[in-house]
């Protein structure tokens, strides 16, 4: 069983009123703040703040303030010093902090204000606490303070394995609600308990004053990390063993792994195991574009020169990746290509995981066009988009029962029973017979000729009107 995790720093007393949570921040964000440091700013403080820590034997031991300061005398002055008068690597004495002025009017020395602590000790407004700007912070010796955290280059293990679905990431996660990242339940809100503000995790480390120095940055960042690897640069202090043992008491009956309600720690509950290594399929944020997949199309053939609304499904469509400034929802669009590879990008109507409309062009020519959806790099699946030519009659005449026809779309005649293809006349039993058939022209021999005529191609069937040349009711001219 694992003990109840000791931070060496309590709740402030004087900033919070605090009492053991009859109400808690479940589900978060933010989360409790039972452990640690408040998630807050602490650049802006005054004299009465520091006391408020500093003469709380409940938050900051051993000893009193005075007796701190006075039992460094002839220890060695760090770099950087908070002593007015020190000097690095020489030894403290009462006067490297206690600095005597002579007073024109007493004509006697007194001694510079030596209470107020900000005096002595460096904070810079709005930009750096106290705290960071001391040596041991400096020197990246968190864990002088900070208890359950590990310090950055102290050999402890961060995984070098590919990442994957579970990889927790820094900011939200891809889960439904964000699960998968800190920010699920580490986020900016108000702490239900104590009413104390809670900051997001950037302000609450960046207002350490930590990230005012450039070379500091890649203690939590590292820009050149690959996608989806961001959390490793955050293990040199979150290591997987420090953060695997964070867990508060839900239930005052002492910690049981997996048996405390949810949200009260890292591994209390399997829904806090799924808060950080939370993920949905479709979203692997490290591969980007998650890879689309057609299944159907609501018409694998349509008709050339009229455009026509086609409502593909399948799955991916659209998915959610982590971009460097929150999550971003990456879109497919309708690629046609036809035979020659000549492309024809269409963008969806609507969109939606499975479902795309999209409007093909009545312009597009004739053919048969490979479909994919193409989201980023990530290309689905080719299905197959036949646009079949009009079958159009522009002009037909007939001459004593040879029907000649112009138009388009005809293709080619086969000459069978049942093939599909033929010529006829309105109510007629039998159809013509073909002498002549090319896509664009039909010489038909129909015995009669009528005002109107079918032509059934293998694209579809139309009729048109006659122009009858009655050539045969002429008298032959007698010589
Ligand atoms: C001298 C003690 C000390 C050292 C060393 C120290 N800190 Fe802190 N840290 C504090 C105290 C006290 C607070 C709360 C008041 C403040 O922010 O100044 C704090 C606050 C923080 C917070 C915000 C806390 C929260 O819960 O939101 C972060 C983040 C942080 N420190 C990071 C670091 C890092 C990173 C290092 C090492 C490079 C470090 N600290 C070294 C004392 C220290
Ligand atoms: C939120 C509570 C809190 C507040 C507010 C706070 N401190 Fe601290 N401080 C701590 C804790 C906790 C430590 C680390 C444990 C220790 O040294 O006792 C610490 C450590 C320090 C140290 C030791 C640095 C070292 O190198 O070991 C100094 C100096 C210090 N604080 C000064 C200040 C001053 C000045 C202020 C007001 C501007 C202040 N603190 C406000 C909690 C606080
Ligand atoms: C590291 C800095 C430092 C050194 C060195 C130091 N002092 Fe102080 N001293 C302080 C601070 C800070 C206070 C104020 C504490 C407070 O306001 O609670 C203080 C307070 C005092 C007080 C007032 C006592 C009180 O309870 O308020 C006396 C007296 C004093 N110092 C004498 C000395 C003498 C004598 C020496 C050398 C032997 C010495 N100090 C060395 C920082 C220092
Ligand atoms: C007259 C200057 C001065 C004043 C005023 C002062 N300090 Fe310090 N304090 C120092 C020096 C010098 C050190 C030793 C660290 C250093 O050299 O930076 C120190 C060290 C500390 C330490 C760490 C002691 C240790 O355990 O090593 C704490 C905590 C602290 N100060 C808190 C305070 C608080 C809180 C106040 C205000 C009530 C305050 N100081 C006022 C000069 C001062
Ligand atoms: C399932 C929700 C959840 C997720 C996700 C989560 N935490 Fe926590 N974490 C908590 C709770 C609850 C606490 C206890 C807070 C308290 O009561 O003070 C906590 C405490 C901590 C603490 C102890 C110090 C403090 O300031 O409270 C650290 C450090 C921490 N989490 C780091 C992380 C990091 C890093 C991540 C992302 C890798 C993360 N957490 C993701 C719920 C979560
Ligand atoms: C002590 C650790 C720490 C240091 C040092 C630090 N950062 Fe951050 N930074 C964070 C955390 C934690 C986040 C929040 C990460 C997240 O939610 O994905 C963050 C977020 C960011 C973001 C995302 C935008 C935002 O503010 O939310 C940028 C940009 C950034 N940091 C830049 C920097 C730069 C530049 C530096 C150096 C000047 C720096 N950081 C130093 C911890 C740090
Ligand atoms: C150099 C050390 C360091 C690095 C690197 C670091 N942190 Fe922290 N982090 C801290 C310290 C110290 C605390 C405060 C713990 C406490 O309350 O005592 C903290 C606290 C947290 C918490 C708990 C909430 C809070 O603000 O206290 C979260 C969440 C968190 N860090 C996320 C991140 C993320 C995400 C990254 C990477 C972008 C990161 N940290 C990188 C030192 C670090
Ligand atoms: C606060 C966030 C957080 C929580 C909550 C959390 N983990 Fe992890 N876990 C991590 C991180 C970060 C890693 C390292 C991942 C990486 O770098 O690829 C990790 C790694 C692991 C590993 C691989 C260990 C190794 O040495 O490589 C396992 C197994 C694991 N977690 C299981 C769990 C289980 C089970 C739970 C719930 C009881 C849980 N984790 C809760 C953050 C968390």
């Amino acid at each position: 069983m694992l003990k109840k995790i000791l931070c060496s720093l309590a709740m402030p007393a004087a900033l919070l009123a605090f009492a053991v949570p009859a109400m808690a921040n479940v589900p978060p964000p933010p989360v409790n703040q039972i452990l640690g440091i408040p998630d807050g700013v602490f650049n802006n403080l005054v004299e009465a703040n520091c006391r408020g820590c500093h003469e709380d034997s409940t938050v900051v031991n051993p000893g009193t303030i005075p007796d701190r300061h006075h039992l460094l005398v002839g220890a060695t002055i760090p770099d950087p010093t908070a002593a007015p008068a020190g000097t690095p690597g020489s030894a403290y004495e009462c006067l490297s902090c206690h600095q005597l002025v002579w007073n024109d009017q007493t004509f006697s020395y007194s001694f510079v204000s030596f209470r107020d602590c900000l005096l002595c000790h460096e904070q810079q407004a709005g930009q750096a606490s106290v705290h960071h700007l001391t040596a041991k912070a400096l020197s990246n010796d968190c864990k002088a303070c900070h208890g359950p955290i590990d310090n950055p280059g102290d050999g402890h293990y961060i995984p070098t394995y590919a990442p994957s679905l579970v990889t927790p990431q820094t900011g939200l996660g891809t889960g439904t609600n964000g699960e998968g990242g800190c920010a699920f339940c580490h986020n900016a809100g108000v702490d239900t308990v104590s009413g104390f503000t809670v900051f997001n995790n950037a302000t609450t480390h960046h207002s350490t004053g930590l990230g005012i120095l450039p070379d500091k940055c890649q203690l939590c960042h590292d820009v050149h990390a690959p996608a989806g690897t961001e959390i490793r640069q955050c293990e040199a202090c979150h290591g997987v063993n420090s953060l695997h043992n964070i867990q508060v008491d839900s239930d005052a009956n002492g910690i049981d792994p997996g048996a405390e309600t949810a949200y009260y720690g890292h591994i209390g509950n399997q829904d806090d195991c799924w808060g950080c290594h939370g993920f949905t399929a479709l979203s692997a944020p490290y591969s980007g574009p998650v890879i689309p997949d057609i299944a159907s199309l609501s018409a694998s053939t349509i008709t050339a020169g009229f455009a026509t609304q086609l409502t593909i499904s399948g799955v991916a469509f659209t998915n959610v990746v982590q971009g460097p400034l929150g999550p971003i929802e990456v879109t497919s669009t309708v690629v046609l290509e036809a035979a020659d590879g000549t492309q024809t990008v269409l963008t969806p109507d609507s969109i939606s995981e499975d479902t795309m409309v999209v409007m093909v062009p009545a312009t597009m020519a004739a053919g048969n066009y490979a479909v994919t959806a193409v989201k980023g790099g990530s290309i689905s699946n080719s299905v197959n988009l036949a646009i079949l030519p009009a079958v159009k009659i522009t002009a037909a005449s007939c001459t004593s029962g040879t029907v000649s026809i112009s138009g388009s779309g005809f293709s080619q005649y086969v000459n069978a029973e049942g093939s599909g293809t033929s010529v006829s006349l309105p109510g007629a039993m039998a159809d013509c017979s073909v002498t002549i058939w090319t896509d664009t022209r039909i010489v038909a021999q129909c015995g009669s000729c009528d005002t109107s005529i079918s032509v059934d191609s293998v694209f579809g069937d139309a009729t048109g009107a006659v122009t009858v040349n009655n050539i045969i009711t002429k008298k032959p001219r007698r010589r």
